[in-house]
């Protein structure tokens, strides 16, 4: 995309506000780039990034890396999660030096995409997944899920959910999430047969350097996030998914053509991927489950945004609300990580 903003304008408007250490770190890096500091030569061939790619906040990852490693001492004041409670404000002296000190390493995290393994969207799922077992009657299911990064949605029936007037899943497990809204939702319990992901890249949430992978894309003053991505690494670890590496639509028509007992319903689920992929992925997916369809019985749930243009923001702040779809049909909108769910009248 090219377009009469600079890089500078883009990371200075991406929060448009200094409350927090991103909107600090942001506005700062902005006011370097313009001075021809440090950030020049970090973002040096992405001056013209789609907005999409948000190369601000692959740095900002990448940052969060070399402190989750134990590499910036000093920064961990800065990082709520941390422990840490200092004045962002204060940061940018100690933030500078370390991003002259790791420009290589942060020049390569321009390169990976943000993979934002959230659990919580794992209830958009549970909504899905109580419709199609209501519509089809069929209570084994077989869960695919491109798009999954670690593979953590794929635990639904492991996680518990607390919303307006419903609850749903085991009372014992460190994964519960409360506030989940959805009044009126009446959920259905399921089995799960088989789970299966898939992801470009792939994250191995069984290896230390998969979980702060998974960490370093979680903003750091998100303690209820932290705390919700601790507990379903805990469920991980104790249940592990498989996550292949595949673009999307090659996956899905591969693992649909696969032999499935007759009362096994095919879920087809993925959350906050579809924005990522080219119009020819979307497109081949949506062909393979509609052939699919006519062999064995199919459902489709998503938890994704509305389409964006190329030159679009994509959602950041308080953007355009993901909708909870079953084959194409919007049950309901949420929040960007899941919970407070919203169900459209009926
Ligand atoms: C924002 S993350 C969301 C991960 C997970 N679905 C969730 O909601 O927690 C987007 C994921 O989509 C993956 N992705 C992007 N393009 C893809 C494609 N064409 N095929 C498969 N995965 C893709 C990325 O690697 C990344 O893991």
């Amino acid at each position: 995309m090219t377009s009469d903003l600079t890089l500078a304008d883009r990371l200075r408007d991406h929060f448009g506000h200094r409350d927090h250490l991103y909107g600090v770190l942001l506005a700062e890096l902005a006011d370097d780039w313009d001075a021809g500091g440090v950030a020049r030569e970090i973002f040096a061939g992405w001056e013209d990034a789609e907005a999409r790619q948000l190369p601000q906040l692959r740095l900002l990852a990448g940052l969060f890396r070399i402190v989750l490693r134990g590499d910036a001492p000093q920064l961990e004041p800065f990082y709520p999660c941390l422990g840490g409670d200092t004045d962002p404000e204060e940061a940018w002296p100690s933030v500078r030096p370390l991003l002259a000190a790791h420009v290589e390493e942060l020049r390569a995290s321009l390169t990976e995409a943000p993979q934002t393994n959230e659990p919580g969207r794992a209830v958009a799922l549970l909504v899905g997944l109580s419709e199609a077992v209501r519509r089809t009657g069929t209570r084994r299911v077989r869960l695919l899920e491109p798009g999954a990064s670690a593979g953590l949605g794929l635990l639904v029936d492991r996680y518990r959910f607390e919303g307006e007037g419903w609850s749903a899943g085991p009372a014992e497990t460190p994964f519960v999430v409360r506030g989940c809204g959805a009044e009126g939702l009446v959920p259905e319990s399921v089995e799960i047969v088989e789970r299966r992901g898939c992801d470009l890249a792939p994250v191995d949430a069984s290896t230390p350097e998969g979980r702060t992978y998974l960490r370093s894309f979680v903003w750091p003053w998100q303690l209820d996030r932290h705390a919700r991505l601790d507990a379903a690494l805990a469920v991980a670890a104790e249940h592990p998914v498989t996550v292949d590496r595949s673009g999307a639509a090659a996956w899905v028509r591969e693992r649909l053509a696969e032999p499935v007992a007759d009362d096994v319903l095919t879920v087809v689920w993925h959350s906050v991927t579809r924005l990522y992929w080219p119009l020819e992925e979307t497109q081949a997916m949506e062909a393979a489950v509609a052939e699919a369809r006519e062999r064995v019985p199919v459902a489709h749930v998503a938890m994704e945004h509305p389409w964006v243009t190329w030159q679009e923001r994509p959602s950041v702040d308080g953007g355009r609300t993901p909708s909870v779809e079953l084959d194409g049909e919007v049950l309901g909108s949420c929040g960007h990580h899941g919970p407070p769910l919203v169900l459209a009248p009926r």
